[in-house]
């Protein structure tokens, strides 16, 4: 196994993130997984990349002070390193600048010196400055979406999101019923703090992986158990879960059908499928039936044909993720302004996809992660208009500066018997 430091990772990470445009997770979790760290390097490690990851308009911002030509962008990512331990983690002055350095080729060492002792000495006047500059700037966000989340919920609102999701993530937990009471659950693992208005969910200070691996939980946000509600599955009934993998809704629709009926959860995407059935196998949601297929871009396989019709389907689509853009710190940097009208088209063929397979009297749910009304209601509309068949019953958001949890929408809709 290699021997890099944290601040190694963190650069590698980093590095890789921006060249090979891989996804954040898999960027630094790969390199995790070929190094020996102790556990508080591992986390020192993921607190410099996904801090650096979080700022970088910011941190951009202070190299642009420190340095008007320009700076060589793998400069650039060992200058944001060491600024957001400076100004951000609060790092001992000396230790932030030296170990910094260490990490730069030899020959380019001074300016990175230079340039960090320079910003530990302008500390306040660059504090000072970045107080002042626009919400996008300080909260480290595209501009194109601090400016549609203004004007979709108002400067105040939009600050409160930027800033939440700039905030570490809580481990929040459902407990699984189908191993576990919940009192059992309490007792057995002591350091949970159950939510109040939400006897499913605890929050724990550190991931609990005893409780993980014996499927006692599942790491959930309670926002997404609005589109379980809203589906209401009953014991014994006939599921199709849409868009399923990693299989959190279907866990959780197992757990209220009492493991008593069919759940039907397809995905597209065969890694996520292969992560599904050990998550669901360790919950043991028992009466899940998963089949790969795309609702896009195949034709609908025998086996789903000849389990259909429905009572209940739920499509939990793909979408821009901007609901949970705490948890997933790099979607930011992926999203586009177009995403959103492009999304719609390809949640809608899902939804038009799977919508001959409900039964009459049969319910929909819709559900996102995302905040954008293009995803969400914009979806319902169009769905609803181009059938006399469908009728809306319910929707519901979860707003992180209303309600403290992630961002999610779901509509229940209802298929005219
Ligand atoms: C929001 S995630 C689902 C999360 C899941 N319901 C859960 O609670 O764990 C959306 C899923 O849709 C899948 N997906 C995207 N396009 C699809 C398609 N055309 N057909 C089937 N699945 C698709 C993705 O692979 C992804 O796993």
């Amino acid at each position: 196994m290699a021997r890099l430091s944290a601040r190694q990772i963190a650069l590698a990470a980093l590095r890789r993130w921006r060249k090979q445009k891989r996804f954040a997770d898999a960027s630094i979790s790969e390199l995790l997984a070929k190094t020996e760290l102790t556990s508080s390097d591992r986390a020192f490690a993921l607190e410099l990349f996904y801090g650096a990851l979080r700022n970088l308009t910011l941190l951009d911002f202070w190299i642009g002070c420190l340095r008007a030509s320009g700076v060589h962008t793998d400069l650039r990512d060992i200058l944001r390193l060491g600024l957001y331990q400076l100004f951000l983690l609060k790092t001992a002055e000396h230790a932030a600048v030296h170990e910094t350095v260490e990490l730069a080729p030899k020959r380019q060492r001074t300016v990175i010196n230079a340039m960090l002792r320079a910003a530990t000495r302008r500390r306040s006047e660059l504090l000072t400055r970045a107080n002042v500059q626009p919400l996008f700037v300080r909260t480290s966000h595209p501009q194109f979406l601090v400016k549609r989340w203004q004007q979709h919920f108002g400067a105040e609102h939009a600050e409160t999101l930027c800033k939440w999701n700039n905030l570490p993530a809580p481990v929040y937990c459902r407990i699984n019923r189908l191993r576990i009471a919940r009192d059992k659950f309490l007792q057995l693992y002591s350091s949970s703090r159950p939510l109040t208005g939400n006897s499913d969910f605890v929050e724990f200070d550190v991931l609990p992986t005893s409780a993980l691996r014996r499927g006692h939980c599942y790491i959930q946000d309670p926002s997404t158990i609005i589109a379980c509600q809203r589906l209401s599955p009953k014991p014994g009934e006939k599921i199709l879960d849409a868009c399923a993998a990693p299989g959190g809704k279907t866990g959780y629709v197992a757990q209220l059908m009492e493991n008593l009926g069919m759940i039907v959860a397809c995905d597209r995407d065969p890694e996520r499928l292969e992560t599904m059935k050990g998550n669901l196998a360790r919950l043991d949601a028992a009466i899940v039936h998963i089949l790969r297929h795309s609702w896009t871009n195949s034709q609908l396989p025998a086996e789903i044909e000849t389990l259909a019709p429905f009572d209940r389907i739920l499509v939990d689509a793909p979408c821009s993720n901007t609901g949970v853009m705490r948890r997933r710190v790099d979607v930011r940097w992926r999203l586009t302004s177009a995403d959103f009208a492009r999304m719609q088209e390809r949640q809608i063929k899902i939804v038009r996809a799977v919508l001959p397979l409900l039964k009459p009297g049969g319910v929909i749910v819709y559900s996102t992660c995302s905040l954008e009304p293009e995803e969400n209601e914009e979806v319902v509309r169009r769905i609803l208009k181009s059938s006399t068949a469908l009728r809306l019953a319910e929707e519901m958001r979860s707003l992180p500066f209303r309600d403290g949890f992630d961002g999610a929408f779901a509509a229940k809709i209802i298929r005219i018997g």
